[in-house]
């Protein structure tokens, strides 16, 4: 006997699964705040360390609150030498987001509270994971090209601190600014996949390292965080602006996805795009290479014109990254890197009033019917 088929939310599309305080989407006028404050003026007015202590403590730190923070972080950023063998050991043509999620796992096991799963010492832990993450993402970096790891130096920045672990030094102001832009706004978004996937390891009581290690696996998917490196293979592929509306035509017509294109929530614009264009922007000045941002151009013209379809943040991070010196396959643990305080957050706060998240399925699958022995099948 079949039953009425429920009202199936697919995708969870429009469902609200939960109340939060840490950030709020408003797709009816394209803004997005963190506690608050919209993110574009987190951009111009704080340091992506600044935004970290905002989303783990509510509140924006006051000089003597930022300065205790960093020098927490700060001398957390060395990974263990059994953590770097094992990273040595990874394949080197493994995609630097399994080497991340990987290495967060082994973290785990060997972070001194791992059995602790209070607020205090998931607070602890957080910290350690935000200042560690740097350090293995480039590590494992390095070891696919064969290169040693660079000792971690406790007075850089975060944004100094990436720059140096991976290239060995610090680039000029205005790239860490735009490095630091792109921090801020990849830091948090609500309720999108890696969080709730976050969230949702959270509501077993499971432990921030399981939660993060998860977060990242969602993140990689070229639906998600996946995107700007997606992004940037793309317009490599275009081959120039010339080219980008007879290549968008092709794709049109074969009915593909454009990548960095479309979102769920925002359907008239993504918050963070315009800040993160001007950033690009001014990367492609410093860099002396407007290729990437006229494609980019050329593409996202013709999306709206031709499907009403605006660009999101991984559009303008990818050739933002890219113009930074980055290799593709980093773009996406860049994000890891930054988005762990939007995950923590999340996790901090899921446990604090937990129920475990546990939906339904209306099964469609054949009726109930005898097992047939072995023989007989
Ligand atoms: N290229 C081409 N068509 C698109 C795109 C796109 N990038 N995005 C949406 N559309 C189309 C859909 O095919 C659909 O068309 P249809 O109604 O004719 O079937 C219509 O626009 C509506 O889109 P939805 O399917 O409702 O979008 P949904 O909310 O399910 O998916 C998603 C959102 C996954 C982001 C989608 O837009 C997409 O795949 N984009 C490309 C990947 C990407 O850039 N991801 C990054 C997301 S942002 C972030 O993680 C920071």
């Amino acid at each position: 006997m079949s039953e009425a088929t429920p009202d199936i939310k697919k995708g969870l599309v429009g469902v609200y699964a939960d109340v939060s305080t840490i950030s709020k989407v408003m797709p009816e006028t394209n803004s997005l705040t963190y506690r608050g404050y919209a993110v574009q003026d987190l951009c111009e007015e704080c340091t992506f360390e600044e935004v970290a202590y905002l989303l783990w403590n509510a509140e924006l730190p006051t000089r003597a609150q930022l300065a205790a923070f960093n020098a927490e972080v700060a001398a957390e950023r060395a990974i263990s030498p059994a953590l770097l063998r094992v990273i040595k050991d990874f394949p080197h043509d493994a995609h630097p987001m399994d080497a991340i999620r990987t290495a967060v796992s082994f973290m785990g096991m060997e972070d001194p509270e791992s059995a602790d799963n209070s607020e205090p010492a998931t607070r602890r832990k957080a910290a350690r994971l935000l200042a560690k993450i740097p350090s293995a993402i480039a590590a494992a970096h390095r070891a696919g090209k064969g290169l040693e790891p660079i000792q971690p130096d406790p007075k850089h920045t975060f944004g100094e601190n990436f720059f140096n672990l991976v290239f060995g030094k610090v680039p000029a102001p205005e790239v860490l600014k735009a490095f630091d832009v792109s921090l801020i706004l990849y830091a948090e978004h609500t309720f999108n996949a890696s969080t709730y996937t976050a969230r949702l390891v959270t509501s077993t009581m499971a432990d921030i390292h399981g939660a993060i290690t998860a977060g990242i696996a969602a993140l990689k998917g070229p639906l998600h965080g996946g995107a700007n490196e997606a992004v940037m293979h793309m317009l490599k592929e275009v081959g120039g602006p010339d080219h980008a509306e007879e290549w968008l035509s092709t794709r049109f017509d074969h009915k593909a996805l454009v990548m960095g294109f479309g979102h769920r929530v925002y359907k008239t614009g993504d918050s963070r795009v315009p800040t993160m264009t001007k950033y690009a922007e001014k990367m492609a000045e410093v860099v002396g290479d407007k290729t990437w941002m006229n494609t980019s151009r050329v593409l996202a013209a013709k999306m709206l014109k031709e499907k009403n379809i605006h660009p999101n943040l991984d559009f303008p991070a990818g050739p933002a990254y890219y113009l930074m010196g980055f290799d593709i396959p980093l773009f996406t643990p860049i994000f890891v890197a930054s988005r762990v305080t939007g995950w923590a957050a999340h996790v901090i706060e899921q446990a604090a009033d937990n129920r475990l998240i546990r939906p339904l399925s209306h099964y469609t699958g054949p009726e109930q019917r005898p097992v047939p022995p072995l023989d007989r099948r």
